[in-house]
């Protein structure tokens, strides 16, 4: 059985780095497979439960094609549907889904709900964002940079923008791996002290400034994430002034690496985070990360539930 058999998956935090390794391991080899039009259908007759209290495009997406190409099932579950906390406890709704399904993943606002989930139900439950983590997104954006540079490893990894949920997965990703990771944040914004802490108990060193030029300088991945995330959309117009100078633009790319890559989550806002020259430019790996989203949950999948 795999040392990830039967575990949770809600920060990263919760693994060595050796179980993100293998992770990423499997991850690339589910990849090739998938090139090679070879089936690998390890979770038949498995079914997954998707919560979803927000919208989503590649975190559904990827899922439940990953799961059915598993040869699982995975049931999309949406906030009208489940009403959870409403109808009735997040509670009772983890314990009843762990008695039809194989695993439950769930993006919710707040980290307590996934962990009530997770405490509740007695089948893995993953993450698939809150407000505070994403560490699914975490692991594609590692698989991506291990793609370009051949592991994350010494690798400077550059977040520039909103101490958010995207940069704290990282942040714990790169600790976990051994990438080091520096975060440009405007003032107020910056990761949460108990993230950074984590990730210095994790073996890493973030490096925390206001200086996007001080980040970027030498790295060899620049990343950018919305700067009003999903439920923040009443601060939009006040984070947008707050926010301007930390766009990522051919400017700050140039003082990055030479091999740089540049990097986004999505979903991107042309000309606010990100200029439309780096995203849609050469240097840009977005779509390749988008993909990782499926290659790297599905090696999560398989490793959670064989
Ligand atoms: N990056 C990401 O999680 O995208 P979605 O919100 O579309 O799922
Ligand atoms: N920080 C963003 C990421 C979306 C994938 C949000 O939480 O909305």
């Amino acid at each position: 059985t795999s040392p990830l058999f039967g575990r949770d998956c809600l920060t990263l935090a919760e693994y060595t780095p050796e179980e993100v390794s293998l992770i990423l391991d499997e991850a690339a080899r589910l990849k090739s497979l998938r090139r090679a039009g070879a089936p690998f259908q390890p979770l038949r007759g498995k079914t997954l439960a998707m919560i979803f209290q927000k919208p989503s495009n590649r975190t559904r997406v990827s899922f439940e094609t990953g799961m059915y190409q598993l040869g699982g099932h995975a049931i999309f579950l949406g906030p009208q549907e489940l009403q959870m906390g409403v109808r009735e406890t997040i509670s009772d709704t983890g314990r009843t889904l762990a008695r039809y399904t194989d695993a439950i993943m769930a993006r919710v606002f707040g980290h307590e709900e996934v962990e009530e989930l997770a405490a509740a139900a007695e089948v893995p439950v993953i993450n698939g964002l809150s407000d505070t983590h994403h560490p699914c997104q975490a692991l594609a954006d590692l698989l991506t940079i291990r793609e370009e540079f051949g592991s994350p490893e010494g690798v400077r990894v550059a977040f520039i923008g909103d101490g958010n949920n995207v940069a704290h997965s990282l942040m714990l990703g790169c600790a976990l791996t051994g990438a080091e990771f520096a975060i440009a944040h405007p003032p107020g914004h910056a990761p949460s002290p108990e993230v950074v802490d984590l990730a210095h108990r994790l073996g890493g060193s973030p490096h925390l400034t206001e200086d996007p030029y001080e980040a970027a300088a030498g790295a060899r991945a620049v990343y950018t994430d919305v700067w009003a995330s999903m439920g923040q959309e009443d601060e939009a117009g006040e984070r947008r002034k707050k926010f301007l100078p930390y766009q990522v633009d051919e400017e700050l790319m140039s003082r990055a690496a030479p091999e740089a890559i540049f990097l986004h989550c999505l979903p991107a806002h042309r000309e606010e985070e990100v200029t439309a020259g780096v995203i849609d430019g050469p240097q840009s790996r977005v779509f390749d990360q988008a993909e990782n989203r499926l290659h790297a949950q599905k090696a999560l999948l398989y490793l959670l539930l064989s």
